[in-house]
């Protein structure tokens, strides 16, 4: 496709704000409420926080629970079966919080429903959602929520519109101090497993000009810490009218002025270059903090999964990395039970978990997803079998992750404070560099900060500490 086709002209943008004002004008005055209800990973974090820009810009306050507001709009997502259910259940509670408050209005967007089986069973089953419509859509919610009121009739919208980069949209952002950014949309890999490709579209990177833009602007308001988020960055700019490098972007990224530190996620292995590696380890202001999916460690499943590398040339990589920057944290995500998956596949996975010793791992039990070639492939894993593996797996990475964590009791860490413990009112919590919770005591007015803390004792998954 042309690049023009790709970005959404400005007309389309404006047209959508004067709908914005549109939807403002019909609302009249008086508090109007709205939630956006995520589901999903940060790419549809950060899709809400577009999403409840405009809400924000039409005149709604955005709350965070679904009780007494006036709109609710559901962010969906389709990676595995057990997301897809966990939406579809909570979308059924909110048939209640209607048939309470009839005016209530109800939205769902989103990968899962970017589906067409799924579009079906929201339009037949649930018939009080108010308006649907896909990853493609977003930008057009002022449009679709104003000819919903206008018209009182039920709006889905799937697979229509032109372009795909909405540049210019307002962004309601959760925290005042971590921000995402994204630096492209889609996915072009098609991983035999993955439903991503079919609900987010093919690859395409937004301009490094607006990319920077948004990040200068985000570090003269002070936050702390930005996290470029793309299905595969290491692809970025490939598909630019004039070809950019991730590298490349990174390193402009990192031009900025202002004390802030910046992520990057999530790295296909296959495409995670030297270059990529050596900026990293030259620049203090990107964390040290690597995420590289390995998804299994044979290369006959890798093989079938279509991830294009091998046991061998992850490891390779890994090695670089670790060599390049010994005091990486690097962390993986696993499947476990793909189809045709034998115990000698598996053990390839535990080899390069015991090889690597990742600080953390994101596992998964393969789940089919309707339309993906791995869903028609013989040899689907019994559960029963996939549980077993799931948790040896997990035994093993907590060994590590333990053994790693009490590398740190001791060591005076600096801690981004995020906000009081959820767990434990008395206490504040925040990440490391390398992404490990913290619990600590220490005054509120240090969320939002960094502050440094000594490491006194350490779980499997985070830290205590002392405010020093
Ligand atoms: N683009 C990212 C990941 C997106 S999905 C990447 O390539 O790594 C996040 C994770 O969900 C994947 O890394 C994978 O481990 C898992 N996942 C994706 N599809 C899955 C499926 N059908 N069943 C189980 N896990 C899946
Ligand atoms: Fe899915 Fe593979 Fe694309 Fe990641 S790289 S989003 S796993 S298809
Ligand atoms: Fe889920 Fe869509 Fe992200 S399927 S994992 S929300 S890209």
């Amino acid at each position: 496709m042309e690049r023009n086709q790709i970005l959404i002209p400005d007309e389309k943008i404006r047209e959508q704000y004067n709908y914005m004002e549109r939807v403002r004008l019909l609302l009249g005055s008086g508090v109007r409420k709205a939630v956006v209800m995520t589901f999903g990973c940060q790419q549809n974090e950060a899709d809400s926080e577009r999403l409840a820009g405009m809400l924000h810009e039409m005149g709604y306050t955005i709350v965070k629970e679904p009780e007494d507001v006036d709109l609710i709009l559901v962010n969906t997502c389709a990676v595995r079966e057990h997301a897809e259910l966990k939406t579809l259940s909570i979308t059924g509670q909110y048939k209640h919080l209607k048939q309470k408050n009839p005016s209530l209005l109800i939205g769902i967007c989103g990968c899962m429903v970017s589906q067409e089986h799924r579009k079906e069973d929201i339009k037949q089953k649930y018939p009080y959602v108010d308006f649907l419509f896909g990853t493609e859509g977003l930008y057009r919610l002022p449009e679709i929520l104003y000819t919903k009121l206008k018209s009182g009739k039920r709006q889905f919208h799937l697979n229509e519109g032109i372009g795909n980069i909405a540049e210019g949209l307002p962004v309601y952002r959760e925290s005042s101090f971590k921000a995402w950014v994204s630096i492209m949309y889609g996915c072009n890999n098609f991983c035999s497993y993955c439903i991503v490709p079919y609900v987010r579209g093919r690859e395409r990177s937004r301009d490094p000009e607006e990319i920077l833009k948004e990040v200068r602007e985000l570090a003269e308001s002070g936050v702390k810490e930005i996290t470029l988020l793309g299905q595969n960055v290491n692809s970025y700019g490939k598909d630019l009218p004039e070809p950019m490098e991730f590298a490349t972007l990174l390193e402009k990224v990192c031009e900025i002025p202002g004390e802030f530190t910046v992520r990057f996620m999530t790295s296909h292995p296959k495409d995670a270059t030297k270059r990529l590696i050596d900026v990293m380890a030259a620049n203090d202001k990107i964390a040290k903090a690597f995420h590289l999916p390995l998804q299994s460690g044979s290369d006959r499943i890798l093989k079938v999964m279509n991830r294009r590398y091998t046991q061998e040339s992850y490891l390779t990589l890994a090695r670089y990395i670790k060599e390049k920057m010994p005091d990486i944290s690097l962390t993986t995500d696993i499947i476990v039970g793909f189809p045709g998956e034998t115990e000698e596949d598996f053990e390839g996975t535990l080899s390069v978990l015991k090889e690597v010793r990742f600080d953390n791992i994101y596992s998964f039990i393969y789940s089919k997803r309707v339309g993906t070639p791995a869903a028609s492939m013989p040899d689907q894993v019994p559960s029963e079998v996939s549980q077993d593996r799931f948790a040896r797996m997990l035994k093993l990475q907590d060994e590590i992750s333990l053994s790693k964590n009490r590398e740190n009791i001791g060591k005076i860490l600096p801690v981004l404070v995020e906000g009081v413990s959820k767990t434990d009112p008395d206490r504040l919590t925040g990440r490391t560099e390398k992404g490990r919770l913290v619990h600590f005591k220490g005054p509120e007015d240090l969320i939002g900060k960094e502050a440094s803390v000594r490491i006194t004792d350490v779980l499997t998954h985070s830290f205590f500490g002392e405010l020093i």
